[in-house]
């Protein structure tokens, strides 16, 4: 059985799926192409989205929920091979993937360019990233009311930053930005960008 943390996640994430993710979720995996490496699969939230999209390869740094991923991919006959790994120090050779998929990840890696910077490194030359990421809101007074509350949420759940420039990392990490669309007043974005 998966561990009691990617049980509690489900819970707390299933009215968020319901309110919005599953929709962005929906937009953006329709449009990968395989082979494709998810990074941060959590409990697989994602893999009901992907649709005959294989090879999949799917990584997470924490076994528990590497642990909950494999056990929905068994449920709904996914053919994802699913393994424990850190964005930081993927151990895939160079060119291995068309598409690379991130989603509520790019908030919690210690360093992101350097964990986006592993991910240009597996993409094909002119393959894609696609994210859906929760980031600083480029509103005026939401990004600074971001900002504020990052430090007492980023010292509650130890990982988690409520103020992250995703695009800008992304561009930083050698990418071309292809779109970012902004979801919820842009505190969500959908980002696509190629290699
Ligand atoms: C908020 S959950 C999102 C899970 C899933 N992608 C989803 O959309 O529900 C963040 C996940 O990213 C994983 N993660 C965080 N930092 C990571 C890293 N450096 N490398 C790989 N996975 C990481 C965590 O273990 C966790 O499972």
């Amino acid at each position: 059985m998966a561990d009691y943390r990617a049980k509690a996640y489900d819970q707390f994430m299933r009215p968020l799926e319901w309110l919005g993710l599953r929709g962005w979720r929906w937009q953006l995996l329709r449009r990968v192409e395989p082979p494709v490496l998810e990074v941060g699969i959590g409990t697989g939230a994602s893999l009901r989205w992907y649709n005959g999209q294989w090879p999949l390869v799917a990584v997470d740094r924490e076994g528990e929920m590497v642990r909950a991923a494999r056990e929905r991919a068994v449920a709904l006959g996914s053919p994802a091979a699913i393994g424990q790994m850190d964005a930081q120090y993927l151990a895939f050779p160079d060119a291995t993937f068309a598409s690379v998929v991130t989603s509520l990840v790019f908030c919690s890696v210690a360093d992101p360019v350097q964990g986006l910077r592993q991910i240009r490194r597996v993409l094909r030359p002119g393959g894609r990233l696609y994210m859906l990421e929760h980031v600083r809101p480029d509103h005026p007074l939401l990004g600074p009311l971001a900002d504020l509350l990052n430090i007492p949420w980023h010292a509650l759940t130890q990982e988690c930053h409520l103020n992250r420039r995703t695009a800008d990392n992304v561009v930083t990490a050698g990418f071309k930005l292809e779109s970012v669309e902004r979801r919820l007043g842009g505190a969500v974005n959908l980002i696509v960008a190629r290699a």
